[in-house]
């Protein structure tokens, strides 16, 4: 492999180095390239073929399928971790030693109270407001209230203002989907482990005691897990942009929160479940669909599937359609949007306009179908993805500023007017 790429304009030779990570992905250093050409830029919209960063977090082969967060297979933390541990791994590099993780978990626990305060700012809300708008204001809001969280100089700094928002952030989760349904506001049960009290927070009813249901807590453990990093994506990198302003962490969360509500990201899972109940409604007639989707005409596109690196089954579907079976099975739910699921699946995966185009499932296309089985209304489930993102935007957030990175600004082509004299409104 050579050192370098050379590019030529109008017969001029220009030389730039090639970096090869450690999963030797080869790029070219463009680092100079204005510089050195006078004024040569690229351009890419959706950045298809341009790398934003080196990163040491997550990697991804969308030819292959692979999916590891700093260095370890999706397939077996899934299986064999726990969220906080995960999160911890994604944060600070390393897998935690016991010592580490129970201290982190206690920290998290002693942050995990929100300012009062705050539910002025839910009631201010309409019930019909989405709960990603909410959240995202809510995550924003937390600067208000944690001044001191903004400027993370130090590692102690840093370390503090992780735990408040992995404290905090699930608060908000299930203050806002409790208060779109007119539940009162509580803070579960400070004895239970993390994902336990995230169920006891949304679920738990004022005149009743809330009976833990390990299925609901291992399936949500999880999704979590799956959800939690996937290297540059759209929310993640709004996250980045923006904190490379030196924004703090919470506003830097929130402009990612209103990203990932995009349908085209996060809020597939949404669409996803929206898509499966019209397809039910409608007589489950999929192939009517799948003609839709195939229709250039037709602005309907299969929700949950294709994806901007996977040309090949998502890693994460994989395992989520295997959770999705046996969380039905476990909690005695008959879906028929399951089965719907399925057969629209098989078809997809044999009809030559997504085969030619390698569309495959993606993380959002099953993901759904377990969060209704768990009572999670369908507005919330963005709002779970995001829960499951947190700790990945934080640790992207917190290598972009670990290594100085630039403030993020792009350059563009301009394919305006040309210079031009102003016009008297007389003459226009
Ligand atoms: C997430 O980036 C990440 O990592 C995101 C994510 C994460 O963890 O952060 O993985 C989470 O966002 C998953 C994706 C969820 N979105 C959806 O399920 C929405 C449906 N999918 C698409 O809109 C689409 O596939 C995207 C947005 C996901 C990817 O779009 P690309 O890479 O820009 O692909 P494209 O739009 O250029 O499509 C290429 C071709 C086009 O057809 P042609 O012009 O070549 O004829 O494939 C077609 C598209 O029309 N196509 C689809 C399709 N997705 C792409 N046709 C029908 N249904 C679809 N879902």
């Amino acid at each position: 492999m050579s050192k370098t790429a050379t590019l030529e304009i109008d017969g001029k030779k220009y030389e730039f180095p090639l970096i090869v990570g450690t999963e030797n992905e080869v790029a070219i250093d463009i680092k100079t390239l204005r510089g050195a050409t006078g004024g040569v830029t690229t351009i890419d919209p959706g950045y298809k073929n341009t790398g934003a960063c080196e990163s040491a977090i997550t990697f991804l082969n969308g030819e292959e399928g692979i999916l590891r967060y700093r260095g370890y297979s999706i397939e077996e933390l899934a299986e064999k971790a726990d969220f906080l541990e995960v999160a911890y791994l994604l944060i600070f590099g390393e897998l935690p030693t016991q010592q580490e993780l129970d201290k982190f978990k206690a920290d998290i626990k002693e942050e995990s109270v929100v300012d009062d305060d705050i539910k002025k700012i839910i009631d201010a809300f309409p019930k019909a407001a989405h709960p990603m708008g909410v959240l995202s204001s809510l995550t924003s809001a937390l600067t208000a209230f944690n001044p001191e969280a903004v400027n993370v100089d130090s590692e102690e700094d840093m370390y503090k203002t992780v735990c408040k928002i992995m404290g905090k952030f699930p608060v908000l989760v299930a203050w806002t989907m409790r208060k779109k349904k007119g539940l009162p506001l509580n803070y579960g049960d400070s004895s239970l482990g993390y994902v336990e009290n995230i169920l006891q927070m949304m679920f738990s009813k004022p005149n009743e005691d809330y009976k833990q249901n390990d299925i609901l807590v291992n399936a949500l453990d999880k999704l979590l897990i799956l959800h939690a990093d996937h290297e540059q994506n759209c929310s993640t990198s709004t996250v980045r942009i923006v904190g490379s302003a030196h924004t703090g962490l919470f506003a830097s969360i929130s402009s990612g929160i209103s990203a990932l509500w995009g349908p085209l990201h996060g809020g597939a899972n949404q669409a996803v479940l929206e898509m499966l109940e019209a397809i039910k409604e409608d007589g489950g007639d999929t192939k009517k669909f799948m003609a839709k989707a195939k229709d250039k005409e037709d602005p309907f596109r299969l929700m949950g599937f294709g994806h901007r690196v996977y040309k090949n089954f998502d890693p994460r579907a994989k395992i989520i359609k295997v959770a999705a079976d046996e969380v039905l099975a476990d909690l005695g739910v008959e879906d028929p949007v399951l089965d719907i699921a399925k057969g629209l699946a098989s078809e997809a995966l044999s009809d030559e306009y997504f085969v030619k185009r390698k569309l495959y499932p993606n993380v959002d296309f099953y993901s759904g179908i377990i969060y209704r089985s768990m009572g999670i209304p369908v507005e919330m489930f963005t709002v779970m993805f995001a829960l499951g993102r947190l700790p990945g935007w934080i640790a992207q957030w917190k290598e972009m500023r670990a290594r100085k990175e630039p403030i993020g600004r792009p350059r563009q082509v301009y394919i305006g007017e040309n210079h031009r004299a102003f016009k008297a409104v007389e003459k226009r």
